[in-house]
């Protein structure tokens, strides 16, 4: 099958990855020539950490899958080639605004027999499905981060999302050896509906100082088995897709649990992006060894600490 993955960030590298280690031909484009720059190498990395997670004991597994993956930095290339793929996946920002913008005038361009998939985490495929005018061949596949190591994928069926596109999407996936799985069109459908509170949670109690970044993750940990415990997390996620994230469900749902708390809004403007930017909830400047950060100068126990930390 062919794939066109518009979007070569965390996500996009992930599932750019998996479509060409299980043998799919990947066509990529990015906004950004940096980061279609860095696919090659990324993907690379990624391809490799699986065989040795998965035990997959083929000497070119690396180099086959590498040469299934044909970057664009033309965009009118990249949507020639594109125009009659099999899946088309977006994995851009998380900012429902700019994804229709950019579902607008890509779909169009593509034949009409191309499904459309959408990795958001947390927004209603409603829009974005009428946005690229193919609703009925519209569908949401949210994978986790890393995509070529976490299996599961969160598939979410639109309003007209056809019976055939769901089946489509779960068959491919399945044959991806992806984990689909239904879930529902609500702000953050399955996941994201229960974790992001969660670890903005963690976030505003830290904001207290109630608790550090150490203990929150060992007691995560060992308590409930999340193997990042929740700051990690963060970090993997990074601050700026957090940040977009819990802004777009607390539009959709006026929850005031989803409404970034301040530390995170600061982290963004400091550029503390967490692993990828080398430091967030912990410095990662060992990545294998992350020393969790002492976060003190983020706790707010006064009104004046609130305004100071608008400065
Ligand atoms: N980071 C995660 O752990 C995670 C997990 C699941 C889902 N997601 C979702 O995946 C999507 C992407 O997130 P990410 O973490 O990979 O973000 P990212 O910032 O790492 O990557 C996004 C990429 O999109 C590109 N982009 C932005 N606008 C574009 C445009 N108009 N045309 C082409 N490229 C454009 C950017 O240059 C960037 O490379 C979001 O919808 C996010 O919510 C993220």
């Amino acid at each position: 099958m062919k794939f066109a993955i518009l979007g070569t960030g965390i996500m996009g590298r992930g599932w750019i990855t998996q479509c060409a280690m299980t043998g799919h031909d990947v066509y990529c484009f990015d906004a950004n020539p940096d980061m279609l720059a860095g696919v090659a190498g990324g993907c690379d990395k990624l391809a490799a950490t699986a065989a040795k997670k998965f035990k997959i004991d083929e000497p070119d597994f690396v180099t086959n899958a590498a040469k299934k993956i044909t970057t664009y930095p033309d965009k009118d290339a990249f949507i020639a080639a594109a125009k009659d793929c099999d899946v088309f996946l977006e994995v851009i920002f998380e900012d429902l605004k700019l994804k229709c913008k950019v579902l607008a005038d890509f779909l169009p361009q593509l034949s009409d027999k191309v499904v459309f998939w959408s990795n958001t985490s947390s927004l209603d495929i409603n829009p974005m499905a009428e946005a690229g005018g193919r609703p009925e061949q519209s569908i949401i596949t949210h994978g986790m981060n890393p995509v070529p190591l976490m299996p599961g994928v969160e598939v979410v069926p639109g309003d007209k999302t056809s019976p055939e596109t769901v089946e489509f999407t779960r068959q491919t996936l399945l044959d991806m050896k992806k984990a689909p799985f239904l879930a529902p069109n609500i702000p953050g459908f399955w996941v994201n509906r229960l974790l992001v509170p969660q670890m903005l949670d963690a976030v505003r109690l830290l904001e207290q100082g109630k608790i550090q970044v150490e203990d929150g993750d060992i007691g995560l940990n060992t308590s409930l088995g999340h193997p990042q415990g929740t700051f990690k997390l963060h970090d993997f996620v990074t601050a700026p897709t957090m940040l977009r994230v819990a802004l777009q469900m607390y539009q959709a749902s006026n929850d005031p649990r989803m409404y970034p708390p301040l530390a995170l809004m600061r982290m963004v403007k400091n550029g503390e992006f967490g692993a990828s930017s080398g430091t967030g909830f912990y410095d990662w400047s060992d990545p294998r060894h992350p020393k969790p950060r002492d976060l003190s100068h983020y706790v707010i126990s006064t009104a004046e600490d609130m305004t100071d930390q608008l400065k």
